[in-house]
């Protein structure tokens, strides 16, 4: 296939680049490098069918750019994003002005160009919704805007899955949803605007204290970031799913069925990094966090073909490597 990668010089992006290009496609990565670095693209220098477009994904020309260096298109994979829940409190503006106008571009491109469209989602598109497992039936639940800009991003992400159902639903576009539910692995940013693995394993490195936000007995489902992007890559690959079914505005949640807690996520990087980080429970966390977030995947085992085995322990121990090598 011959794919243009929206985002691909960021965390999720990159792994899927590398393994696109490993089956033999074609991939252009369009990239502004807001928080996306050409370091994480190195595996990829040099292969044949790779090139990078740095530029922002809301202008059509970086697109047409795109399919001038592969010669058409026959997937568009739509990653870019303002991620990292820091973000989604200080700039709700601009993570809502991002996330929605580079996907409407990149919505009308896939369309007028005939190519198949895959949308990354997030569980945050249900908000703060309670009941889990989270499935295509859950309802989205969101606390009122005036209280904080959280929602800017899980919002984005909601009225982001209404406009690809509209496009299919409204022009001969094929396109799917993917949910992937925390990806962690190397190259997850650490930083204050990182998100919880990265941060933790990075507290761990300098020994600073590790903060947890209330109890922490909030859960999340960590999802090795090679399988996340397996799902995310079948995806686009599959013409139909793998038991016949049509793919036109099918959504896959993609995430780990374990539930972790927060408090029990820090143990454990406590206990792979023998670091001696103190843990700090921080009364008021980011509001709007949600206590729970599971995933229902049968649809995606079912459809895709698409099963998570990897351990949470052997995964944050490739991490600790990687981080003690970047030094
Ligand atoms: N990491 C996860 O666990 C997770 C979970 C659910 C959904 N997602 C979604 O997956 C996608 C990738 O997430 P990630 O974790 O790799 O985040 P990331 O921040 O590492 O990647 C996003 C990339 O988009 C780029 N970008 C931002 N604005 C752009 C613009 N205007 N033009 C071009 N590029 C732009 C950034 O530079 C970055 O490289 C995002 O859409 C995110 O919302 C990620």
């Amino acid at each position: 296939m011959r794919c243009i990668v929206t985002g691909g010089a960021g965390f999720l992006g990159s792994y899927l680049t590398e393994q696109l290009v490993m089956m033999g496609h074609s991939v252009v990565v369009i990239d502004d490098m807001f928080r996306g670095k050409k370091k994480n693209l190195e595996g990829c220098k040099g292969m044949d069918g790779y090139y990078l477009v740095m530029g922002d994904a809301a202008n059509r020309a970086n697109y047409e750019k795109a399919a001038d260096k592969l010669g058409g298109v026959d997937c568009v994979y739509h990653l870019a994003a303002i991620n990292g829940t820091r973000w989604f409190h200080e700039r709700p503006d601009f993570v809502i002005q991002v996330n929605l106008d580079t996907l409407r571009v990149a919505l009308d491109f896939s369309i007028t160009r005939g190519a198949r469209f895959v949308f990354t989602s997030s569980p945050e598109a249900f908000g703060e919704q309670p009941e889990m497992p989270l499935t295509n039936e859950s309802n989205s639940l969101f606390s009122p805007a005036a209280k904080h800009g959280r929602h800017s991003y899980g919002a984005s992400k909601y009225l982001g899955e209404i406009m690809v159902q509209h496009a299919v639903s409204n022009s001969s576009l094929d396109a799917r949803i993917v949910r992937p539910f925390n990806a962690y692995g190397p190259r997850l940013p650490g930083d204050a605007y990182g998100q919880v693995t990265g941060i933790f394993l990075e507290k761990c490195h300098k020994g600073t204290p590790i903060t947890i936000h209330g109890d922490g007995s909030q859960t999340r489902s960590f999802t090795w970031v090679e399988e996340a992007v397996e799902g995310i890559r079948l995806a686009g690959e599959l013409e139909v799913g793998i038991d016949g079914s049509n793919l036109a505005g099918a959504a896959f949640n993609l995430g780990n069925t374990e539930e972790v807690s927060i408090a029990d996520l820090a143990n454990l990087c406590l206990e792979i990094t023998g670091s001696d980080s103190e843990i700090y429970h921080q009364e008021v966390g980011h509001p709007g966090d949600s206590r729970r977030r599971k995933p229902d995947i049968s649809e995606s085992e079912r459809v895709l073909g698409w099963t998570p085995n990897q351990s949470l322990e052997h995964g944050l121990r490739s991490c600790w490597r990687w981080l003690q090598a970047e030094e």
